[in-house]
Parts: C-alpha cells; sequence; structure tokens
C-alpha cells in the first residue's frame, strides 16, 4: 500500500474534533486515524503533524512507544490465537499450524489481500473453552483443526 496513493483528507476532520488541545489529545488522535486506515502510514502521521503543529519526531515517538499502534498495513480482520497454557495442553499449537497453513502466513504476519492479521496472544481468559481463538471481537472455542478453518473461512468475504 503506497502512502501516495492514501486520501488524507479524514485526518482534517479527525483533529477537526479536538480543537483546542492537539498536544493531550495525541493518543485519542492517532487511534481515531488508525481506526480509519487500519494502521499509520507515514503519509498520515505527517499530516497530523503539519495540521497539529505538533513536531513529527513526538508522533513518530508516541506511535511506537505505544503497542496499541502499527505502522504496518494490518488485515480487515485480526485472528489471535490463544497460546496460554490451557490452551496449549488442550492442542492449540495444531490448531494454530493448520491456521498458518490455511492463510499462508507466519504469526505477525498480513494475508496478501489484507483480509487477516495472524496474532498469537496470552490467556485470554476463556480457558475453560481451550483451545480458544479470537476473530475480531469474537471468542471460538474448542477448536480442532477442522473446525478452525471453517471458522476463519466464515470471515473470508
Ligand atoms: S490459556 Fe487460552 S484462554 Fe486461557
Amino acid at each position: 500500500m503506497e502512502d501516495k496513493t492514501i486520501d488524507l483528507k479524514p485526518v482534517a476532520r479527525i483533529i477537526s474534533e479536538y480543537v483546542h488541545d492537539y498536544e493531550s489529545n495525541l493518543i485519542a488522535i492517532l487511534q481515531q486515524a488508525q481506526d480509519k486506515y487500519g494502521y499509520l502510514p507515514k503519509s498520515v502521521m505527517k499530516e497530523i503533524s503539519r495540521l497539529t503543529d505538533v513536531p513529527l519526531t513526538r508522533v513518530f515517538g508516541v506511535v511506537t512507544f505505544y503497542s496499541q499502534f502499527t505502522l504496518i498495513p494490518r488485515g480487515k480482520h485480526a485472528v489471535k490465537i490463544c497460546n496460554g497454557t490451557a490452551c496449549h495442553v488442550k492442542g492449540v499449537d495444531d490448531v494454530k499450524e493448520r491456521v498458518k497453513e490455511y492463510l499462508n502466513v507466519v504469526e505477525g504476519e498480513t494475508t496478501a489481500d489484507y483480509q487477516f492479521t495472524l496474532e498469537t496472544v496470552a490467556c485470554i481468559g476463556t480457558c475453560f473453552l481451550a483451545p480458544v481463538m479470537m476473530v475480531d471481537d469474537r471468542y471460538f472455542g474448542k477448536l480442532t483443526t477442522d473446525t478452525v478453518t471453517d471458522i476463519v473461512k466464515e470471515y473470508s468475504n
């Protein structure tokens, strides 16, 4: 995804909601920008800096400090596979391998069509459903190597 193809008009709209105190609202501005673009392209950070007069180094510093921000394009859907102990015991490794094979990505990567980003996460608090994954905000439990691809497939359109 090339920066020059990115429409920067939404940045001004986002910033217009924070008329007075850009510096202390920088995180909120960046969150909204990331929601809009799916990640924070360099051109968007530059535009935020230009319109708010917050130095680009400061914008970049905040983006790299907080793990919620990402500088690389993310997929439309986040597939988060639990790597916690209970899930491990219940065979999540096989499930994860199946998803990696199906999506043709490794952990942390996004599919070529930008549909999915695959992540592994620490215990997500539903151990009784182990092995568990989340797709966006939904939980899926008692996964098997057969069911997991059907679930991911449902998000493919
Ligand atoms: S270990 Fe996977 S949900 Fe707790």
